[in-house]
């Protein structure tokens, strides 16, 4: 464990959680298992020439998390003018005890999209999980998280999924029968990049993983006013932008394309109609592109649509988990009435 230190990462007027620093890239904690299910080996190439092939053309967000993609979401994530984490964070901490009795003892927390897995360690102390179990595309960010947790908590066992969630992933059998309740947790509102149509048919499948006893944790961004939305999709530190153009650069690395960043630009917008935040690349000029021998025309101002986020009320949201086997519902917001956390018993 050579270059570790227990260290805090304490924001000024933020509580600190604990992190574990400078583990080495390829270290793995004890209590961690780590199972690999290589989610984009084949597939990006193929969905990024059907998606070039597609009218409007689009990429789907999920291709955003490589390892630079990772690390400028949690950048996002400290801006100030996105308050998704900094209000479900406080919601976390604020309600942990209230969770706690919603969810009741022994849990298995299973985290889709765990990222930094810094939130669900808000819970740890209070639910005193039998185990976790973290499902992510981007590899580096798992196990860096993975392991910084698992040395934080060594006698809880933590199974690292690195899989695309939109396909079926099986969860370790051992895991399943060491809890009283299977939890699944799904925060950061990445609910809302599924239409709601695909959001039904997601959390089914999350119903028939935790079975017909457990339990759905998850955090939802609220209908708001259109200022606040833009404002947190359109930085002044240009952090969202880069993040979205980083898609660019990435085809570039792993693809052999020849896009050129700079001749594109970050468009964000909420879209009042479809109740959801727009992510799209504006082209800035007519020009072709190629990638892996294919070439694809772009006429200017025109775009490819990268992310939507869908936003909800809270009573939107109970109906929707409904028609996905989610009944018995608790809910908590933040003190500004921005962002949802809602605990669901399966039905
Ligand atoms: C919006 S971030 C949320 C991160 C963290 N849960 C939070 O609340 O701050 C979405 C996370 O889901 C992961 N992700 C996105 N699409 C995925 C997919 N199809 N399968 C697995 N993980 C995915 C990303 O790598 C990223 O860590």
């Amino acid at each position: 464990m050579k270059g570790s230190s227990l260290s805090s990462n304490a924001v000024p007027g933020r509580p600190a959680h604990r992190t574990v620093r400078e583990l080495p890239p390829a270290f793995l904690a004890p209590n961690v298992e780590f199972i690999d299910l290589h989610p984009q080996t084949g597939s990006f190439l193929g969905e990024v020439w059907a998606g070039m092939g597609a009218r409007p053309k689009k990429l789907e967000p999920k291709f955003f998390y490589d390892e630079t993609g990772s690390r400028l979401f949690e950048r996002i994530c400290e801006l100030p003018e996105y308050y998704p984490t900094r209000c479900e964070t406080a919601i976390l901490e604020n309600h942990a005890e209230e969770i706690r009795e919603a969810v009741g003892e022994d849990p298995l927390l299973i985290e889709y999209g765990s990222g930094n897995s810094r939130k669900v360690q808000i819970l740890f102390d209070k639910l005193l999980p039998a185990g976790y179990i973290a499902i992510d595309i981007s590899r580096a960010a798992l196990l860096q998280a993975c392991s910084e947790l698992a040395l934080l908590h060594p006698s809880m066992p933590v199974s690292a999924i690195c899989a695309d969630y939109c396909n079926p992933v099986t969860l370790p059998e051992r895991m399943l029968g060491s809890a009283a309740r299977p939890v699944a947790f799904f925060p950061g509102s990445t609910i809302g990049n599924f239409t709601p149509q695909a959001a039904v048919a997601f959390l089914r499948n999350m119903r028939e993983s935790v079975g017909a006893h457990g339990g759905l944790l998850i955090g939802v961004d609220l209908k708001k006013d259109k200022a606040r939305l833009h404002a947190a999709y359109n930085d002044s530190d240009g952090i969202t932008a880069a993040f979205n153009l980083n898609l660019l650069h990435r085809i570039n690395h792993e693809l052999d394309a020849d896009f050129d960043p700079s001749s594109f630009e970050h468009h964000a917008f909420y879209n009042e109609a479809a109740g959801r935040i727009e992510m799209h690349l504006v082209s800035r000029r007519r020009q072709s592109v190629t990638i892996a021998g294919r070439t694809f025309a772009f006429e200017e101002g025109e775009t490819i649509h990268t992310e939507n986020s869908y936003k909800y009320t809270v009573e939107g949201f109970r109906k929707l988990a409904a028609r996905a086997g989610f009944g018995w519902n608790k809910v908590w917001l933040d003190d500004e009435r921005l962002f949802s956390v809602h605990y669901f018993a399966a039905v």
